[in-house]
């Protein structure tokens, strides 16, 4: 057979319809990716890229258009018709099946079963093993139930899967949302390889800069429907794309904090352990003050910052205001003025069935209740409002269940709810994830806001870009120790990635952690 040439058009998507109800989730969806090429997707919160990629994959059906798949007509009335054309989706939120292993996930419609319908588990454990070579991913322990995985090892397991079925269509929705650098890069690597061989390769990412480095052609999707298509090179700037998406120019991503002052110490922690992976870790937090976390997956700052949140026991002393601080529960975390941002929205923070609005105001309902237990409705309408309009959620969907919200829209619900508590300490868990550039200046700007108006943020991202913008310091975390502290402008990418891969250098004016506690 001869090879395929590039450039041919493989996928085409025509005019693409989705309703929901009265929301017009896809008005005009139109693609065409070609063989060989990586194509991103670009659009704001709820443009509607997930719900054209579900319908590619055949998880909800279209209201109209249609997918030509190398000049047939698709009719994708399932999923199993969609995996049949070869199409391999990696969702935006967690396919994998929690209760089962890590080597199952992977090898789910395919298990080498023996006799009497046993599994046979040294030979899925191989089957994996050999996959994960040949594929040179970061090994997870294939015994292990996907339950206990973070997010960034599940995202990485979806997308192993998906790549390693050898696809004909490959479709990353946010894959590399909870990725470190290192980890990204591996699957930016993997998906110029599938594209290079012939595959049409769909990408979808709110990280510009990922996008820019990754696809050759890009279509931006704005209110549902298709608003540019176009090359990417040297011609459009990143400004272009963010215009195509927001309808509008962004004046300024990054805000300017101007003269910060910090007054007195609002946190100190002195030899905190947790867990097995945490500690001793010593430092502290000023009134105002935005302190940057960075790490590799899996160094213990989960187990950090849910020690603060008051989700998990640790030893150690804390003393928040000069008082002795050792929460039980998230509830006593947040009495005492301390909200977290947590990293799984879906399973950790939403009440997934229930409104938008009781979503919001839930933690605040006691104080909405009147005499006899019964909710002011008006009052919590008005709270709710509030919170949305903060946030830039829109106020239309308050009463819409929190679910049919899109990912980055979900993400501002639990942020209108923890300012709603009026936080001293405010701890943000990668909560840019999945948030699309205009949210993301947006909530921006809040941190920086609050900071100003004297409460302590801690703030956990993936992404060295924006830690490095946001933050006045930044500590670095590596096998559960602090390797560096300092203020934001002694780092910059490099030396953030060697700290936080346990490389430090000598000469750079960062110092270790405990040492540095008056910075
Ligand atoms: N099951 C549903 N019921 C009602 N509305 C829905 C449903 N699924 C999606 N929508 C709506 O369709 C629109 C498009 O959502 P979609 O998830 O496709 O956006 P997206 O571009 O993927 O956004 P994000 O960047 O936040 O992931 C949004 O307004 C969303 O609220
Ligand atoms: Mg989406």
């Amino acid at each position: 057979m001869p090879p395929t040439p590039r450039c041919e058009v493989g996928l085409s998507l025509r005019h693409l319809e989705k309703n929901f109800g009265g929301v017009r989730a896809l008005a005009d969806g139109s693609i065409k990716a070609r063989r060989g090429e990586v194509h991103g997707i670009l659009g704001e919160n709820g443009a509607g890229k997930s719900t054209l990629i579900r319908v590619l994959s055949g998880v909800i059906s279209r209201d109209g258009g249609e997918v030509i798949l190398d000049g047939a007509s698709l009719r994708l009335g399932s999923p199993a018709e969609a995996l049949r054309a070869g199409i391999r989706t990696v969702f935006q939120e967690s396919s994998l099946i929690p209760a089962l292993t890590v080597a199952e996930n992977v090898f789910f419609d395919r298990l080498p079963i023996g006799w009497h319908r046993r599994l046979r588990i040294r030979a899925l454990h191989r089957l994996y093993a050999s996959l994960m070579v040949a594929l040179g991913a970061r090994w997870l322990d294939p015994s292990v139930k996907v339950a206990a995985l973070s997010v960034a090892d599940r995202q990485l397991l979806e997308v192993a899967k998906a790549i390693g079925a050898s696809p004909n269509v490959l479709i990353l929705d946010e894959a590399t949302s909870a990725l470190s650098l290192a980890d990204a890069e591996w699957v930016l690597h993997q998906v110029r390889r599938i594209a290079d061989a012939g595959s049409v390769v769909l990408f979808v990412s709110h990280r510009l800069q990922e996008v820019k480095a990754i696809a050759d052609r890009v279509t931006v999707l704005r209110s549902g429907r298709t608003v540019l298509e176009a090359k990417l090179d040297e011609t459009i700037s990143e400004d272009d794309l963010i215009e195509a998406m927001l309808g509008r120019r962004l004046a300024r991503l990054y805000p300017k904090r101007q003269g910060v002052t910090h007054s007195g110490t609002l946190l100190r922690v002195d030899g905190l352990r947790a867990g097995t992976k945490l500690g001793p870790v010593d430092f502290m937090l000023k009134a105002g003050e935005i302190l940057g976390l960075t790490a590799l997956p899996g160094q213990g700052q989960r187990e950090l910052l849910m020690s603060l949140s008051g989700d998990l026991r640790f030893n150690g002393g804390i003393t928040l205001a000069g008082r002795r601080y050792a929460p039980r529960s998230p509830a006593e975390a947040q009495k005492h003025g301390v909200f977290m941002v947590p990293e799984d929205r879906q399973s950790e923070a939403l009440f997934l069935r229930h409104s938008v609005q009781f979503n919001v105001t839930c933690s605040v309902l006691p104080v909405l209740t009147r005499g006899l237990g019964i909710l002011d409705l008006r009052r919590e309408r008005a709270v709710a409002l509030s919170g949305a309009n903060r946030v830039g959620l829109d106020s239309q969907r308050l009463v819409n269940p929190v679910a049919t919200l899109s990912g980055g829209n979900q993400q501002k619900t639990i942020f209108a709810r923890a300012l709603l508590g009026q936080p001293r300490i405010f701890i943000l868990f990668d909560s840019t994830r999945g948030v699309d550039v205009g949210t993301k200046a947006d909530i921006y700007r809040l941190v920086t806001h609050l900071a100003d108006k004297g409460v302590g943020v801690i703030f956990y991202s993936t992404d060295f870009t924006e830690t490095l913008h946001v933050c006045d310091r930044i500590m670095v975390l590596h096998e559960g120790h602090i390797v560096g502290i300092a203020p934001a402008e002694a780092w910059n990418e490099e030396t953030l990635l060697r700290y936080a891969s346990g490389q430090p250098l000598a000469r750079t004016g960062i110092r270790p952690g405990a040492q540095n506690m008056a910075n």
